[in-house]
């Protein structure tokens, strides 16, 4: 059978550069046109993405390899009733103010694009999967970081931009922009997806 995407109104134009944060909920219209694929992740997880960021994850991932370093999914698209139960399983796991703190209101996370995903790495040997760990090693993964760009990822939640993006580091959260010269450019700039589309209205409005 053939699954016809989208709506007559609102055909696949995925907006690669959408922004979903504490501030910016998803549009309820977002899922009509959104096109996703299944993945395998971490631990035999059947993951789903949308389908031109999978496709690049998968390039990402055989790059990261090839120096060295395997990567898979831990997350991807979250629908907004997987985002509730994730925060109250991490709510009675870790707490009121962790999950506060990590774990975005179920409709304002950026899971809900399918655009982003968080991933785990093994590095000597060993996968690096409790949270805290990657933090702690964060550095150790900067090639994957510096690659991130030429296949249109960009590290999303960075350290010391906490009031911007409304989340503290996460060093295992990137996010497809579509784009590799826009995620070249936000990553050497080293500012966010806020930053970067608050400029882009700014200079549009002036022009
Ligand atoms: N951990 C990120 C912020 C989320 O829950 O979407
Ligand atoms: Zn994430």
């Amino acid at each position: 059978m053939i699954k016809i995407y989208g709506t007559k109104m609102k055909p696949c134009l995925t907006d690669y550069l959408i922004l979903v944060n504490p501030f910016h909920k998803i549009p309820e219209d977002y899922f009509d046109g959104l096109e996703l694929v299944e993945m395998r992740g971490y631990d035999d997880e059947v993951f789903r993405v949308e389908k031109e960021a999978a496709q690049q994850f998968c390039k990402l991932q055989k790059a990261a390899a090839e120096i060295g370093i395997e990567i898979l999914l831990s997350s991807a698209y979250r629908s907004v009733e997987k985002q509730r139960a994730i925060k109250e399983e991490f709510t009675a796991e870790y707490g009121e103010d962790y999950a506060e703190r990590f774990v975005a209101e179920p409709g304002y996370s950026e899971h809900h694009t399918g655009l982003a995903v968080d991933f785990v790495a093994e590095i000597g040997g060993r996968w690096l999967i409790d949270s805290k760990e990657i933090i702690e090693r964060a550095g150790e993964l900067q090639p994957v970081y510096d690659i991130l760009p030429k296949y249109g990822f960009i590290l999303r939640y960075l350290k010391g931009k906490e009031e911007i993006t409304g989340y503290p580091a996460e060093p295992w959260h990137i996010r497809y922009l579509g784009d590799p010269e826009i995620a070249t450019y936000i990553t050497a700039k080293g500012i966010t997806l806020e930053e970067y589309k608050d400029y882009e209205h700014r200079h549009s409005k002036e022009n």
